[in-house]
């Protein structure tokens, strides 16, 4: 079989081959600490639950959605972002419902790269924008993402004629996978370098109510004139603990989300109706839930980071998102302590490289697991002697 050239541009998705590997480890009888794909390991809130099985019993919720989405659920989308960031959308033009945040941010790069374009991508970060930049004919180039830097990208040295042929730039804060946050200074440089440079600033905000020790993270539409140039990309995922239900949304630039709705009007026919009615109770109902959540996971870190720091780590907890970007010692690789931590201690975690070069020497360690499970992760590296 003949397959198409573009899909060898492509690797399989990196927890395709995790999953592989801890399966292979369970059937061998290892009781496996699975610090790998942020998925939370918390239900679904019960009042969110109990709206869906509401609406499973309508006629309404079997028949075809819209594409862009139920108008219900865009008004919700914008009540919301009016409540939690002040920050005003149109639901009729400025809110586009999506299958998941994955599957906008995937599609985006076919609205706005043409072969040879170049978009300008965090490294390390999620996969998606990459590879989707790959599959529309794009060049990423890419920004490294380093401690020095405070995992915030040096836009001013992003070359001249790279600059000539960029058409987008992603940015993801709280990050994936390195738990950095930004202030509103460095938003407000990256809408005024958009801006300069006439790019698509493209925004992923799919953690910002993982906020810890009292930090609220901002929108980039929170800056004036943002909304000129800038789509943002949310979800319900992380914070109703909804990654299953897949649901989310693009806002922000009327010609951006009108774009991509055009586009996936052509591809898909939308998200579930009863999961986007539900998913206005998520949004419009009580926020408590989330709330519970951030505790449980900060509740989480402090076990995490105090246990690595006992064991020779110097490392400060993340003011956000369930990742913990933990450096090798020194002598290892990403792949190499991966490799140890699994073989010696059953704990699964993600070689850093696996987000891009700049994440080498780091391996991330997602808290979707118990406290109880990670205080036992602790214990076994300090059994087998492994430290900072
Ligand atoms: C940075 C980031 N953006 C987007 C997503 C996609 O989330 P979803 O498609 O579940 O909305 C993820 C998922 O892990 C993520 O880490």
């Amino acid at each position: 079989m003949k397959k198409a050239k573009r899909l060898a541009l492509i690797p399989p998705y990196l927890f395709v081959k995790i999953e592989e590997k801890k399966e292979e480890l369970v059937k061998r009888g290892v009781d496996v600490i699975d610090f790998g794909i942020g998925d939370p390991d918390l239900p679904t809130p019960a009042h969110i639950i109990k709206k869906m099985r509401e609406i499973l019993d309508t006629k309404e919720a079997a028949n075809y959605p819209t594409s862009k989405g139920e108008f219900a659920f865009r008004k919700a989308v914008s009540k919301w972002y009016q409540k939690r960031f002040r920050v005003e959308l149109n639901p009729r033009d400025e809110v586009c419902c999506l299958i998941g945040s994955k599957e906008g941010l995937a599609h985006l790069p076919l609205c706005f790269i043409d072969p040879g374009d170049v978009a300008l991508i965090p490294d390390p970060s999620y996969p998606v924008y990459k590879i989707c930049t790959t599959l529309a004919g794009g060049e990423p180039h890419l920004l490294p993402l380093t401690a020095a830097n405070d995992f915030l990208p040096q836009l001013e040295k992003v070359p001249a004629k790279v600059l000539k042929k960029a058409k987008l730039l992603f940015i993801n804060y709280p990050n994936n996978p390195t738990g950095a946050v930004c202030d509103k200074k460095f938003l407000e440089q990256a809408v005024a370098f958009a801006k300069k440079h006439g790019l698509l600033l493209v925004s992923d905000l799919a953690y910002s109510e993982m906020g810890y020790d009292g930090y609220q993270p901002n929108s980039v539409l929170e800056i004036p004139g943002a909304k000129e140039i800038a789509i943002e990309f949310h979800s319900l995922s992380k914070t109703y603990n909804m990654t299953g239900w897949r649901i989310g949304m693009a806002v922000g630039n009327k010609e951006a989300v009108g774009a991509l709705a055009t586009l996936k009007s052509n591809l898909d026919s939308g998200a579930f109706k009863a999961v986007q009615l539900a998913a206005i109770e998520a949004l419009s109902g009580s926020q408590q839930c989330v709330e519970d959540n951030r505790r449980t996971f900060e509740g989480r870190r402090n076990v995490l980071i105090d246990g690595l720091n006992s064991l020779g780590w110097k490392i400060a907890r993340p003011k956000a998102t369930f990742y913990m970007w933990v450096p090798v010692p020194q002598g290892e690789t990403s792949a190499s302590f991966t490799e140890r931590v699994l073989d010696k201690c059953g704990i699964l975690v993600v070689p850093g490289n696996g987000y891009g070069p700049s994440g080498e020497g780091y391996v991330r360690m997602a808290i979707t697991l118990p406290k109880e499970r990670i205080a036992e992760a602790v214990l076994r590296l300090k059994k087998a002697g492994i430290g900072f």
